[in-house]
């Protein structure tokens, strides 16, 4: 194992450090967190349950030991409040392993900042909601990290920031306008990035994700994403609606390929390597019709009533990229990020997780 993520992982696994995860109780956050307990880090993690779940900090906690649970400290609040984020920041893990101690001891190093109201549709109804969390409470937690001299601030940006550019492969200089509320506020994180690196000096990597998959990922409600909601619906044998013409097309990234890009950008020493922005995903495109086949082609075997089901196409909706394809070659390069699963190995993982926890779900 000589990839600089296994090196990093046997590094921490030895040397304890605090993060600060926001946004811990959602899907990424809680794969973040359950990672980096399991490499014996401290954490902290920031979240109000607008999106997130405690099943999610449960699953975790049954997934870690009872010692790497301990090292773990959940603070339930809301970005948008200046005083949560300071008590969050300000949250000391005791080293001796006993009772958390406030302003001593370890204090927060690298912070993942994964809390915002994700989907593109939830901002075109509400702007508003959107702009505050994913723009004020931002800014919030810039000025508390900033504040603190952390040593790194990692981001969870978006591909949606490539807007209405044609270009294909996206690469992170050519960007076009943005086509949502969603992708207005994800770019406004990265100009405010941008510009506390130059006003003072402080040090933050963007990571814009690309449609990122994996076990937690929540199967509910309208604004769910495309994979855990049509693997949902066919377990469910429900109908599986494909938005336009199935031709719209994706580089689905696997959820640890994301949480490897995270620990890489966060504990990078190359100089070159921060304030900049990365894609993170495989590089890989897939079209909605072959993900539907791909589903259906695995489901099948488990779920025999899923025999000749085919999708139903409905129009296309409003402020979603055409298609979406990352050049991840200045991760690969400054951060030497390599990702471990393609689309394949991750959708086999995703779905057998789904048809544990929704037949499970299903009992209950
Ligand atoms: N999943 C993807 O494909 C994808 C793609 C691009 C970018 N992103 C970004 O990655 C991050 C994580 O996304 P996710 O898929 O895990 O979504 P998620 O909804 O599962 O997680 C977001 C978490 O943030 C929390 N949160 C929301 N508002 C908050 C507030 N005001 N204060 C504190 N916590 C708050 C939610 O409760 C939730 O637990 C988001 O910033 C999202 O915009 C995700």
């Amino acid at each position: 194992m000589t990839d600089s993520y296994s090196q990093l992982k046997n590094l921490l696994a030895t040397e304890p450090h605090t993060w600060l995860i926001t946004g811990v109780a959602g899907f990424i956050g809680s794969n973040l967190l359950e990672t980096l307990l399991k490499l014996n880090q401290y954490v902290v993690g920031l979240d109000n349950f607008a999106t997130g779940y405690q099943r999610n900090l449960d699953e975790v906690q049954a997934l870690v030991t009872p010692a790497q649970w301990g090292n773990f400290h959940f603070i339930q609040g809301d970005i948008r409040k200046l005083d949560d984020c300071h008590r969050a920041m300000s949250f000391r893990h005791s080293r001796e392993g006993g009772n958390p101690v406030t302003n001593a001891d370890i204090p927060v190093e690298y912070v993942l900042h994964q809390a915002a109201l994700g989907s593109v549709p939830r901002s075109i109804e509400n702007p508003i909601a959107t702009n505050e969390t994913n723009i004020s409470g931002f800014l919030n937690m810039l000025v508390v990290a900033r504040d603190a001299k952390i040593k790194r601030f990692v981001y969870a940006a978006s591909s949606s920031t490539y807007g209405d550019h044609p270009g294909l492969p996206k690469v992170e200089d050519k960007i076009g306008k943005p086509l949502s509320p969603y992708a207005v506020t994800k770019y406004v994180n990265e100009l405010y990035a941008d510009v506390f690196a130059r006003t003072y000096g402080f040090n933050t990597i963007g990571l814009r994700y690309f449609n990122v998959f994996g076990p937690r990922q929540d199967p509910n409600g309208a604004y769910a994403a495309v994979i855990p909601k049509w693997i949902a619906s066919m377990i469910k044998g429900e109908p599986v609606f494909v938005n336009g013409d199935g031709e719209t097309s994706r580089d689905f990234c696997y959820i640890e390929n994301t949480v490897e890009a995270n620990l890489l950008a966060a504990t990078t020493e190359n100089p070159d390597a921060t304030n900049q922005i990365y894609n993170v995903a495989v590089g890989d495109r897939t079209t909605l019709n072959q993900l539907y086949e791909q589903l259906h082609i695995n489901l099948l075997h488990s779920h025999s009533h899923l025999q000749g089901v085919k999708p139903v196409y409905r129009d296309f909706r409003a402020g979603d990229v055409r298609h979406s394809l990352a050049d991840i070659s200045k991760a690969t390069t400054l951060l030497g990020y390599q990702p471990i699963h393609r689309i394949g190995e991750g959708l086999k993982i995703a779905m057998s997780w789904y048809v544990q926890h929704l037949t499970q779900q299903g009992k209950n």
